[in-house]
């Protein structure tokens, strides 16, 4: 098998490695770059537990090789909270609307939210909740989930209303 030389941003560091072509994006970044946060579940694109952002996009890195990454700037869970530790507004959703249980699933939805809410444009209710369908909770936990979404929809993420208890 071959191995090719690949050149990528990675959560804002720039990061030069060794691949196999066969290597996956998901198994390069839990294996090489430490970044266990890409959870894998399903390994062939169907539960969403390993997306992660390239070029912005959300990807799904189980099916994704890690040299297609080449010259792409990739963003992680571990690289979505502001270097001093401050939540992305993704994140405080899901903490304010319980939307996690296990947290198996948390880092490929929030990582589906944060790329859908990071453009100039507020991301619909209806966008978020359609880009649920990508995401498989084994522990059910969508109600939560949904109510995050419906804070990011209605920009009140931090107003308390999505706290468990204040919404539904
Ligand atoms: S592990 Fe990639 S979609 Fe399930
Ligand atoms: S919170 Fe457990 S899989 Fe979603």
């Amino acid at each position: 098998m071959s191995d090719h030389a690949i050149d990528l941003t990675l959560n804002g560091q720039r990061r030069a490695a060794t691949v196999e072509a066969r290597t996956s994006l998901a198994d390069y970044l839990r294996l090489d770059a430490g970044c266990t946060g890409v959870h894998l579940g399903c390994e062939h694109g169907v539960c969403g537990a390993c997306t992660v952002m390239v070029d912005g996009r959300a990807v799904r890195a189980c099916l994704m090789l890690a040299v297609q990454a080449d010259g792409s700037d990739v963003t992680t869970v571990e690289g979505l909270a502001a270097p001093d530790g401050t939540f992305h507004p993704v994140q405080q959703a899901m903490r304010e609307a319980h939307g996690l249980q296990c947290g198996f699933c948390t880092p490929g939805v929030l990582m589906t939210f944060a790329a859908l809410t990071g453009g100039e444009d507020r991301a619909s209710e209806d966008s978020l909740v359609s880009a649920m369908s990508g995401h498989i909770c084994r522990c059910t936990g969508y109600q939560g989930i949904r109510r995050a979404a419906k804070a990011l929809a209605e920009g009140t993420v931090g107003s308390g209303a999505a706290v468990v208890g204040g919404g539904e």
